[in-house]
C-alpha cells in the first residue's frame, strides 16, 4: 500500500522504516531542511539500532523515499502524523505541529485520506483531527481519522515496532479499521523477513486491540504515567532502603517475582527522562485535571522524579563536602543507553547543578556528545570514560551504557584523583567495587566505602560468620579518612 509518514524523527523514522521493511511503499517527510537533506543522502539525523540498515535497505528496493509534507500528502491514501507534541510551560501538550499538518492535508489531499494519529496526543485530538479536517476539507476530498499509539523504546524501537506486544488502533469507522489492520498484516502474523534477527525467535503474533480513539489515546498516555509511576514508587523505596541500611536491588528483585507486579521498571536510579515520560506525565495530569479529575498521584510521581537529581548531588556532597574547584567526571549523557537523546535527560540537570557549585565537569558519552554539546556547550567532552576521568575527586555514573559494566579498575584508579564512584543507575556490585580500591555510592545501599587494614582490630572477632569480612559495609554516615 502506499503509505505516507510525516515527521521524521525517532517515531516517524522508525514507522517509515519498518512500514517499508514490511513491504509498503511509503514517503517520508520532514519539515526540517537540514535533517532532509541528510536523510535523502544517506546520512542519519539520529542514533537508532538497525535503522541505518533498514532505511538503507528499503531506499535501495524503492520502497521508501523522502521529500516534502506536500509530496507526503499526494502520495499515501494512509498517513501517519508523526510530529513532536512537546510540552508548553503550562504542562499541556503543544499541538501546533499536529494542526499545521491536519490544515495541509484538508487544503491539498485530493480524494479519500486516512489520516492516523501516531504521534503521543491527549484523549479527544482524534475529534479534534476530524473536526478540523471536515472544516477544512478542499471539495473531492474525504477522510476517516483513527489513533495509532506507538510503544516504541529508543534503543530497540526496531524491534518494538515489529514484534509489537499489542498493536492498538482507535478507529470510528469499519474502513478505518479494516485499513489499519491491512496495513499491519506483516505484523499481525510475523510473516515479514526479520531485519533484526537472521532467525526470528520472538514470532508471538501481537494482540490487534480495536477500539474508539479516545480509548486508544487514553491507552498511551496511561501506559507511561503507569510505567513512570512504578520508577518513581521504586526511586522512594530506594530512599528508605538508604536510611535503614536495605538493599533496595534485593526489595524489587522480592516485589518483581511477583507476577502481578513484574520486574520490569523497577530500577531505581537517578530518575527517568528523555522526550515521552516526563512530557506524558505532565500531558495526563493536565488533561485530568482540565476535566476536573484529581491525579494528585500522578503528582507525587512527578515530584518524586524531579528530586532524584538533588539526592545524588547530595551523595557526591556527601563525600566531597565543598564541589567548588573539584573536577567530576560524569558517565553517560543520553537519558538511558543505546540512544544519542539527551532530551529532558537527568544528565543535563545534574550537570547544571554541579557547575552552579563550581564544579569543573569532564563528561563522556558513547553515542550522545554531539547532541550534548548542543545543550551544554561549557563542559569539557571526553573520547573515552578515563580521559573523563583523568584527574576527577569523583566519577558520577548517569547512563547505564553497557561498556561501562567492564571498566579497567586498574586504569580507573590510576587516572582518578580520588577514588570516588558515586552510581546513580547501581551498575556495579558494591563489594567487587570496594575491593578495586575506590569508595563506592549507590542508589538504596548502604554505602560502601573500602576498609583501612587497621579497621580489622576494632571487629569483634567472634562476629557472627567467622573472621572479619574482606570489606565491611559502613554505614554512610562514616566520612573518609
Ligand atoms: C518510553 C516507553 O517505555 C515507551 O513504551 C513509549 O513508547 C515511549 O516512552 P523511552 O522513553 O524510549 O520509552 O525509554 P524507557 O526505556 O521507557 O525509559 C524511560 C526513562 O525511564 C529512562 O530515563 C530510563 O533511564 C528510566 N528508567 C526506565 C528507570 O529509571 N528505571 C527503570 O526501571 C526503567
Amino acid at each position: 500500500m502506499r503509505i505516507s509518514v510525516i515527521g521524521a524523527g525517532y517515531v516517524g523514522l522508525t514507522t517509515a522504516a519498518c512500514l517499508a521493511q514490511i513491504g509498503h511503499s511509503v514517503f517520508c517527510s520532514e519539515s526540517d531542511i537540514d535533517k532532509l537533506a541528510k536523510l535523502q543522502t544517506g546520512v542519519m539525523p539520529l542514533f537508532e539500532p538497525h535503522l541505518e540498515k533498514i532505511i538503507e535497505s528499503t531506499r535501495k528496493a524503492g520502497q521508501l523515499q523522502f521529500g516534502s509534507t506536500e509530496e507526503a500528502i499526494d502520495w499515501g491514501r494512509a498517513i501517519f502524523i508523526c510530529v513532536g507534541t512537546p510540552p508548553l510551560a503550562n504542562g499541556d501538550a503543544d499541538l501546533s505541529a499536529i494542526e499545521a499538518v491536519a490544515r495541509a492535508v484538508a487544503k491539498r489531499a485530493k480524494g479519500h485520506r486516512l489520516v492516523i494519529e501516531k504521534s503521543t496526543v491527549p484523549v479527544q485530538t482524534g475529534s479534534q483531527l476530524r473536526r478540523h479536517l471536515s472544516v477544512h476539507k478542499n471539495n473531492g476530498s474525504n477522510y476517516d481519522v483513527a489513533s495509532n499509539p506507538e510503544f516504541l523504546r529508543e534503543g530497540s524501537a526496531v524491534e518494538d515496532f515489529l514484534h509489537p506486544s499489542r498493536i492498538v488502533v482507535g478507529a470510528d469507522s469499519p474502513a478505518a479499521a479494516e485499513l489499519l489492520r491491512e496495513i499491519y498484516e506483516p505484523i499481525i502474523h510475523q510473516t515479514f523477513q526479520c531485519p533484526v534477527h537472521s532467525t526470528c525467535l520472538n514470532r508471538k503474533e501481537p494482540v490487534f486491540l480495536l477500539t474508539d480513539t479516545n480509548s486508544a489515546e487514553l491507552i498511551k498516555h496511561a501506559s507511561n504515567s503507569f510505567l513512570a509511576m512504578k520508577i518513581s514508587f521504586i526511586n522512594m523505596v530506594a530512599n528508605l532502603c538508604e536510611v535503614v541500611g536495605a538493599d533496595v536491588t534485593k526489595v524489587a528483585e522480592g516485589m518483581g517475582l511477583d507476577g502481578r507486579i513484574g520486574s520490569a521498571f523497577l530500577s531505581p536510579g537517578i530518575g527517568f527522562g528523555g522526550f515521552c515520560f516526563p512530557k506524558d506525565v505532565q500531558a495526563f495530569i493536565r488533561i485530568a485535571e482540565k476535566s476536573g479529575c484529581d491525579f494528585s498521584l500522578l503528582r507525587e510521581v512527578e515530584k518524586i522524579n524531579q528530586r532524584r537529581i538533588e539526592h545524588l548531588v547530595e551523595k557526591v556532597r556527601n563525600e566531597l563536602w565543598v564541589l567548588r574547584g573539584k573536577k567530576i567526571a560524569v558517565w553517560g549523557l543520553a537519558f538511558k543507553p543505546d540512544t544519542d537523546d539527551v532530551r529532558f535527560a537527568p544528565s543535563i540537570g545534574l550537570i547544571r547543578s554541579l557547575l552552579a557549585e563550581g564544579a569543573t565537569i569532564s563528561a563522556y558519552d558513547p553515542q550522545a556528545t554531539e547532541k550534548a554539546k548542543a545543550v551544554l556547550p561549557e563542559i569539557t567532552y571526553s573520547v573515552d570514560p578515563y580521559q573523563a576521568a583523568q584527574g576527577a575527586d569523583a566519577v558520577v555514573i548517569v547512563t547505564e551504557w553497557d561498556e561501562f559494566r567492564s571498566v579497567n579498575w586498574e586504569r580507573l584508579r590510576s587516572a582518578v584523583q580520588h577514588p570516588l564512584i558515586v552510581d546513580g543507575r547501581n551498575l556495579f556490585n558494591s563489594q567487587e567495587v570496594i575491593q578495586k580500591g575506590f569508595h563506592y555510592v549507590s542508589i538504596g545501599r548502604s554505602s560502601a566505602h573500602f576498609v583501612r587494614e587497621d579497621s580489622f582490630d576494632s571487629l569483634p572477632k567472634d562476629r557472627p560468620g567467622g573472621k572479619a569480612p574482606e570489606a565491611v559495609l559502613q554505614d554512610a554516615s562514616v566520612g573518609l579518612d
